[in-house]
């Protein structure tokens, strides 16, 4: 039975996400090849450097022994790409797809860039390709959060992870966060970490945890981070876990409390290349940032059980209004269950190269 363009676009998004690990400053994007309603080869990008999707599936079916694309459709979850520039490492995807004289091109959504944004399928058109926008449009940028806000807002994007228990708590009256999930939940979370290309943590939780803020998964090598702690850390010295595990060059405290949040976003993009930030606590810095309208995106893990006490740990303690009115609004777009724990993920925005699409 042939496989629906639906089904189609769904199988690149699907590839698309294979690869588990950033590909920042770039985008995640898939792609398939299909002839005869059938899916013959398919590719992802895997970040900088390496082919962009649409070659991957070239070079797959190519390697395949199939050489005549004349009958094939390609579908791409974001715009073929179709500029130069001295920055570019990999040759561009629209004049290769031309090249080989594809029946159709689905792409789902544009490219942003406004170096490529509906240049890429001019060319596609000009080369006498059928070219066909928007097959899943409202899903495929949900991948791409981070690369669309640092497009239009040339800003960090941020995901703000917490661990609580399930009355709201994120360590117990002595400070002691370790730990109020099980190490299932940690293992996912280090899988989030594998996703992001830096983690701010309050100088607090450097004191109290001396955390190493790395990616940490079973057989692989740890992999460092970018690093920005919040406040000067006491006894910062090279002895510390998070300097150890990411490097000194990779540490950037910052140490002024008045600090604005929201310009210092745009600085860590443009001038220390940081695309998507994951802050990891503790309950002062994140409340601070969700106080401010500075979160993008949220990934909360509930485990343990109910604490109780004086909620010194609580988020917004020191801003929190208390009333059900003024509550910053937050609605989940998944929920899953990791053993006893609960993982809740959504997004406090959308980005969306369709300005119709955008906002929330
Ligand atoms: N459950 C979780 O997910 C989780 C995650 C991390 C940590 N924790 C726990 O949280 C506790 C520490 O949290 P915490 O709330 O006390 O501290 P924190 O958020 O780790 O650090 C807050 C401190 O950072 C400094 N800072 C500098 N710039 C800041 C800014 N712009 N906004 C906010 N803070 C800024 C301030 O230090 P100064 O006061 O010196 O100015 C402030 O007191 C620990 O017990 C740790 O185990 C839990």
């Amino acid at each position: 039975m042939s496989l629906t363009p639906d089904e189609c676009m769904s199988r690149a998004l699907d590839l698309a996400l294979d690869y588990p690990f950033t590909t920042l400053p770039n985008p995640r994007v898939g792609a398939v090849i299909v002839y005869d309603g059938r899916i013959l080869a398919g590719g992802y990008h895997r970040g900088p450097g390496t082919p962009h999707a649409e070659a991957h599936a070239i070079e797959v079916a190519e390697k395949m022994g199939f050489k005549d694309f004349k009958n094939a459709e390609l579908f791409v979850t974001m715009e073929p790409c179709c500029h130069k520039n001295a920055a570019k490492r990999t040759p561009p995807c629209a004049p290769l797809i031309a090249s080989k004289k594809f029946k159709r091109v689905w792409i789902s959504h544009l490219d942003p860039n406004p170096l490529v944004n509906g240049k890429g399928i001019q060319q596609l058109k000009k080369a006498g390709i059928s070219v066909k926008t928007g097959l899943l449009g409202e899903v495929t940028p949900l991948i791409n959060q981070a690369f669309l806000k640092n497009q239009k807002e040339k800003k960090s994007y941020v995901t703000l992870k917490m661990a609580m228990t399930f009355d709201g708590k994120m360590a117990d009256d002595y400070g002691k966060s370790k730990w109020i999930t099980t190490s299932a939940s940690r293992m996912d979370a280090h899988w989030l970490r594998a996703k992001v290309d830096a983690i701010a943590v309050g100088r607090n939780t450097i004191e109290a945890d001396n955390p190493s803020l790395n990616v940490r998964i079973s057989k692989l090598h740890p992999i460092p981070r970018k690093i920005v702690i919040f406040g000067q850390p006491r006894n910062f010295s090279n002895k510390l876990k998070v300097i150890k595990a990411n490097g000194k060059n990779q540490v950037l405290v910052i140490d002024d409390k008045k600090r604005d949040l929201d310009k210092l976003l745009k600085e860590l993009y443009t001038q220390r290349d940081i695309c998507h930030l994951l802050i990891e606590g503790g309950p002062h810095l994140s409340g601070r940032f969700l106080d401010e309208g500075l979160v993008d995106e949220i990934v909360v893990y509930y485990g343990k059980g109910f604490l109780g006490g004086q909620a010194t740990y609580s988020l917004g303690k020191d801003w929190g209004s208390m009333r059900l009115e003024k509550a910053i609004r937050f609605t989940p777009d998944d929920v899953r269950l990791i053993g006893p724990d609960v993982v809740v993920q959504g997004f406090m925005k959308h980005y969306n190269p369709d300005k119709k699409r955008s906002g929330r």
